[in-house]
Formats: structure tokens, sequence, C-alpha cells
């Protein structure tokens, strides 16, 4: 009979840490963690997700739902940063509350660690695909940069007839974008004009994943390099924005501040109003995910208990800082309302194209810095979840495909292949909103289990020694499990349904497979 509930002794833990000979290699140092944080934290979330929280729930007080994301995060940041020092060990959160809470809570945790990064990892590759076309002009075929489950209704200016002069208006890069109720109100003499398209896959999402694996199996350390160099280009170009946008700012924009209720689209408890905000702070929430992203380099750092909390602090830290101007600079140049057709992919350039002229340069360098910020987003999530594996391999939870290192390289290439097919599947053929909504399910998930394991750990092993200790246990870990919690419950319904799927198919491989391979079930 399986002990469900069986723990991974500390020692066995530390020590197999050590033998870092074996295993992976550290070359890691507190700057290169920082710069993994960043790295991994600025992307998709900001640059794509933050207009979709202003249309979808929060109007211009997505800054708000900013705040309400960063404070979830800092206190569960401040949970991670507790284990992270004290277990510096490859797996992050799996890991942890395999040494606290037992092996069936951290295969629920491995297990929702995937939708965190791999399919963060599919996210944000998706929306690599539509800065790319963006940049491009528009060039690739809709079907060929959409899933199957998305369609568009479009009207090409250059080959219309009876096209309304206010329709026309509102072409970007020669084309009107129409709802399908926006269809249904056209004169029957434009409606001919309306092409409706439907995805069959997205290709630039899959290339860009083809080209990051390759890097990863080359290893970390020359990722890191060229991971410095994008940080510091993703940064120079959010301050810009924040700088160059804040005189194009209309105050009108920013009235009401909250979604009014009543406004059609937005009757749900969590799509107005301060209910908006929390639903907002659902939808970016995602913004923030990567900064856990950094313990799961522990492994790889060469002093792990003085630089993991500043990896995992600093570039929350950072971060946070950033966003609330971001958010309050798009929302005033751009009106919120844009972002639900015309202004939804590519939002960033799209305000900076029709709102501030004389900066067209902008856009052009804006979408080149973030084709390349995304790049590393996806580089630190697949290297997240190439470890996660790693881990979950190694204490016997997965194959041991998983775990087998590169000759080399001594990454697990193996693993980083199987990851391409799997993540390459929902990059290909699943909408970003959706992979991106579960994304943030895994995540939250995550981080409240870790905020509760530092707060069992601390009775179960005070003597432990904590190089950096969680402040005010267990208020800040009962504060994160809530905040983060509570921006569960505001999640999306059908993503909570099928987040709960997810879950249920990795019980059932537990049951199956896992348990009867766990390594610290063997006699
Ligand atoms: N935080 C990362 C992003 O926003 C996942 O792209």
């Amino acid at each position: 009979m399986a002990n469900y509930w069986v723990k991974k002794p500390l020692s066995q833990l530390l020590s197999s840490a050590g033998d870092s000979e074996k295993g992976l290699k550290r070359t890691l140092g507190a700057y290169n963690l920082v710069a993994l944080g960043i790295g991994a934290i600025i992307g998709a979330g900001l640059f794509v997700r933050t207009a979709a929280a202003a249309a979808e729930a929060a109007g211009p007080s997505v800054t708000l739902s900013f705040i309400v994301a960063a404070i979830g995060c800092a206190f569960a940041g401040l949970c991670y940063a507790e284990f992270a020092a004290m277990i510096p060990i490859a797996g992050s959160a799996y890991t942890y509350s395999y040494a606290t809470m037992g092996e069936l809570v951290a295969w629920i945790i491995g297990w929702a660690l995937i939708m965190e990064y791999a399919l963060g990892a599919a996210t944000v590759s998706i929306a690599w695909s539509e800065y790319l076309n963006n940049l491009l002009g528009g060039a690739i075929p809709y079907e060929w940069c959409h899933s199957p489950l998305e369609h568009v209704n479009r009207i090409v200016v250059a080959t219309a007839t009876n096209l309304p002069p206010e329709l026309a208006a509102k072409a970007n890069n020669g084309v009107v974008l129409l709802s399908d109720e926006g269809v249904a109100a056209l004169p029957e003499s434009v409606k001919s004009s309306v092409e409706s398209i439907t995805g069959v896959m997205n290709a630039p999402a899959l290339l860009i994943l083809l080209a990051l694996t390759l890097l990863l199996i080359r290893g970390t350390k020359g990722s890191a390099a060229v991971n410095a160099v994008i940080v510091f280009i993703k940064v120079s170009i959010v301050l810009i924005f924040i700088a160059v946008g804040w005189g194009f700012m209309k105050a009108g924009n920013h009235v009401p501040y909250f979604i009014p209720e009543g406004v059609a689209g937005h009757e749900g408890l969590f799509k107005h109003g301060w209910g908006g905000v929390l639903g907002g702070a659902a939808i970016v929430f995602f913004a923030f995910i990567g900064f856990d992203a950094v313990s799961t380099a522990a492994q790889e750092s060469k002093n792990p208990a003085k630089d993991m909390p500043i990896g995992i602090l600093g570039s929350l830290a950072v971060c946070t800082i950033l966003y609330i101007l971001f958010s309050h600079v798009l929302t005033g140049v751009a009106n919120w309302q844009e972002f639900k057709l015309a202004g939804k992919e590519a939002s960033v350039v799209y305000a900076i194209q029709n709102y501030m002229p004389g900066f067209e340069w902008l856009a052009t360098l804006v979408t080149v810095a973030i084709l390349a910020g995304f790049s590393s987003v996806i580089l630190v999530m697949l290297l997240g979840q190439s470890r996660v594996f790693y881990s979950m391999s190694n204490d016997g939870l997965l194959p041991k495909v998983f775990s087998d290192l590169h000759p080399r390289f001594r990454t697990p290439h193996k693993s980083n292949w199987i990851l391409f097919v799997f993540v390459g599947l929902f990059a290909a053929f699943v909408p970003g909103s959706l992979a991106g909504d579960l994304t943030s399910f895994g995540t939250l998930f995550a981080f409240v289990l870790v905020s509760i394991g530092v707060w069992l750990m601390r009775r179960s092993d005070p003597d432990t020694p904590r190089p950096f200790r969680t402040p005010l246990v267990p208020l800040v870990p009962i504060l994160g499990a809530l905040v983060c919690g509570g921006m569960i419950v505001a999640l999306d319904g059908d993503t909570l349904k099928t987040a709960f799927a997810w879950m249920a198919v990795g019980l059932v491989i537990y049951f199956v497979y896992s348990r009867h391979h766990s390594k610290l079930q063997k006699p």
C-alpha cells in the first residue's frame, strides 16, 4: 500500500543537490538570477494581456488589477524565497512540497506547474506570432497564424465595395475587423465584402519554439548571456513607451475609471467595477509569472542561499513598478474599448500607430524588442519545465527519459524534445487567451500551496537552517493563499473546468504509474 504522504527527507534533498558533479552545472550568480527573473517576467502578460484585461474586465482600472496581482505575488514570492534558499534544488514548488506536504501533494503541484511553464511557453509563443505578423504588415495569412478555435470577420478596404467612410476609417493595416454582432448589423450591400476566416494552425509560434528548444539543448550558460542582452532591451523599451506615451495620454480615456454596471458584455461579477479589478488581476497575473522560475534554476546557482531571495524578490520589485506605469499609460493613450477588436492583437503597437503620431519608428522598435523579449520568456519557461520534469523523473514519478542528460551539454535533451512536441501542440492549435488563463490557474494554484507549505514547514522542521526567513509567518502565507485563491475564483468558468479536468488526468496518471515507480515508496 503506497503512502501518499511520504515526505522526501530534507537531508536527502540537500545531499543530492550538493552532488552537482553528476547533475546540472552550477554557473549562475545573483545578477544572472535577477536577469533570468526579469527575462521570464516581462512578456506577453504586459504586452498582450494588459489590453485583454482592460477590454474584458477592468477598463482603465487595469492598473489597480496589476497592484492586486503584485500583492498576491509579493506574499507568495516571500514564501518562495524562504524555500528557494533553504532547498536550493531544481524543481521549484514541486520539490518544496515533496519535502513538506508529501508525495501526492507534490505530484499535484508538479502537474499544475506543467500548466504554468509548458502552457506559459505556448501562450507567449502565440503572442510572439501576433507581433511578428504585425511587423510583417499582416502578411502571414490569418489561417496560418491562428488556431482552429479562432475566427475573424474582416473587410479588406482595397477590395471592398460600398464601404461606408466611417467604417473605412477604422482600418488598421488596410483591414477592418468586425465582431459577429458587428457583421449582423451591417447593411446588406456591405455584407458581401465581409470575409469570415477560421484558423488552421499557428505556424510562427511553432517555429520560435523550435529555435529556442535547440538553444536550450546547448546549455543554460550560453542562454543566460543572450538573456541578459534581451532583458536590457526589454526594460529599455518599456521605459521609452512610458516616457513617450505619457505626453499622449488623454484624460478622457481614464474616465470612468471602472467599467460601469450595465455595459453590454460585462454582466458578470468579475467583469465590471471592483469585481472587474479582481477579474483583471486574474488575467494580468500572467505578467508576473516567472519570478518563481528563478527557483527552478536553484541547482545551477553558485550561491543559492544568498542569491535566490535576491533573484526572486528583486525581479518582482522591478517589474511591479514598470507594470503600474505602463498600464496607466497604455489605457491613457488608447481607449480600453478599442482593445476588444481592432487593438486586440499587438495592442501596444496599435496604440502607438494610431495615437502617437511621429513615433512610428517606435512602433517598429517596440515590435522588434518585444519579439526578442518574448523569446527570453519562452526560454525560461521551457527551461523551468524541463527542470521540473528532471526532478520528477529523478524521483521516479515520471519515466527516466525526462532526466537523461546529454553527454556533452549536460542538459536534459530528450525531455526538451518531448516538451517541444507537447508545447507545440498547444501553441499551434489553442487560442492564446485559453492557454494564458490556464497558465494563470496553474501558477496561482502552486502559489497557494507554496504559501501553505512554508507555514507547515515552520512547524514540522523548525530547526532546519533558513538563510532567508519569510517575515510574519503565518500572516504572510495566509494572505498569499487568500489573494492568490481570490484570483483563481475570478478566472473564467470555462478555464476553471478545463483546469480541473487537467488536474483529474494528473491524478489518474499518479495512481496508474507514478506511485508504483516512486523511488521513495521502494523499500
Ligand atoms: N510573465 C511572463 C509574460 O508575461 C510569462 O510573458
